[in-house]
């Protein structure tokens, strides 16, 4: 398969560059002197209301706050103009299968979408990530961007695999819920080579891709248009479902039916593992990713922050559930929690769960 970025233009590479680099000062340079001025002007604020109160009032907020907006909208015009220099290319692939494929793609066009999905542009990407399959490679260039190169071969989602998941036997099934281009299934399917790995997704664009980027590098995953909250597969059938970053893109209530479908499809003593965010603690951190979740066109991220997700895991009769920091540089999991960090960065979590034995 064809990686876009392999085949930049000098003129596109500069502009890729440039972007990277503005976010990267971002959130190394301007978030840290945001919040020098933010300690050295008052008193820490109690709660995050209070916190984006005084947020509004620094002189620096409205550079910070623009850089934070504009960068996001130049990644896509860029990444977008690049995908789209190559659209045919790129289009002609997605069908570009083996003879003998090792996975497969069920697309089911009569998935209906809600308002909460379609009513968005989720990240402010133009057009979201359902509309068209070009978008699928756009979001998938854009997401390298927005870890800053930290990401790249999946590593956040290998270490979540790695660290965060139980070792299993061979004939399990493991179930990915909102799967997007593959970048949390792969990994799945490496760290559970004999397992039945599954990725559901909403868009059938990115399930495209996933596939077939899937079968070009000899990876079997079966991959299934569909809705999280309702996925047809059978009860008591799975030893782990999965999602990494999809919680936070639902309103409360669509939350608590995937924990609860989660919780339909495990087997007894299976696990339920979300790669997700959570608050700090820290009302000012708090405030700047709930006022980043708004100016990225995340409504939702407020809901989950302010939800017990332990509390819907215990209702949907799952145990043991609870939250640990993770820490995507190195530890992966780490529950005694995120450390330092002087830079803007996300703060990443695992919500984690087990169906009882009976
Ligand atoms: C931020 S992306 C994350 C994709 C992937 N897990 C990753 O880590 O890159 C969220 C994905 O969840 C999907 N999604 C959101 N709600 C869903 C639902 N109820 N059922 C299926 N997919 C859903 C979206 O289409 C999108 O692909």
């Amino acid at each position: 398969m064809i990686d876009i970025e392999n085949q930049l233009t000098l003129d596109e590479r500069s502009r890729v560059d440039f972007v990277l680099a503005l976010r990267k000062r971002w959130a190394d340079t301007v978030y840290p002197a945001l919040a020098e001025e933010y300690r050295s002007t008052g008193p820490a604020a109690d709660d995050i209301d209070g916190a984006v109160e005084r947020l509004h009032r620094l002189s620096l907020y409205p550079w910070y706050s623009h850089l934070e907006r504009v960068q996001q909208k130049m990644l896509w015009k860029t990444v977008g103009e690049a995908v789209l220099g190559r659209a045919e290319t790129l289009r002609r692939q997605l069908h570009d299968l083996p003879d003998h494929p090792k996975g497969d793609l069920r697309l089911a066009p009569e998935t209906e979408l809600p308002a909460w999905y379609t009513d968005y542009d989720i990240h402010i990407q133009p057009g979201s990530f359902h509309s068209d399959d070009l978008s699928a490679y756009v979001y998938e260039l854009g997401a390298r961007i927005v870890m800053l190169r930290d990401n790249d071969g999946y590593k956040f989602h290998r270490l979540f695999t790695e660290t965060a998941l139980p070792e299993l036997p061979a004939a399990s099934r493991v179930v990915d819920i909102g799967c997007g281009f593959g970048k949390s299934t792969r990994p799945l399917a490496d760290r559970y080579p004999a397992a039945e790995v599954i990725g559901i997704d909403f868009a059938a664009p990115g399930l495209r891709l996933a596939h077939a980027e899937a079968e070009a590098d000899g990876a079997a995953i079966h991959y299934v248009q569909g809705d999280g909250r309702a996925t047809g597969l059978e009860a008591g059938s799975c030893d782990v479902v999965t999602g990494t970053m999809v919680l936070h893109e639902m309103p409360a209530e669509a939350v608590r039916e995937t924990v609860a479908e989660a919780a339909r499809l495990l087997k007894p003593g299976g696990t339920m593992s979300f790669l997700e965010f959570h608050p700090t603690g820290d009302a000012f951190r708090d405030a700047t990713i709930h006022e980043h979740a708004e100016r990225n066109n995340e409504p939702f991220f407020r809901d989950l922050f302010a939800a017990d997700l332990p509390a819907v895991c215990a209702e949907a009769g799952l145990t043991g559930a609870g939250w640990t920091p993770f820490d995507e540089r190195r530890d992966g999991v780490r529950p005694e929690g995120w450390g330092e960090r002087r830079e803007w960065h996300f703060p990443w979590a695992v919500l984690t769960a087990t169906k009882p034995q009976n």
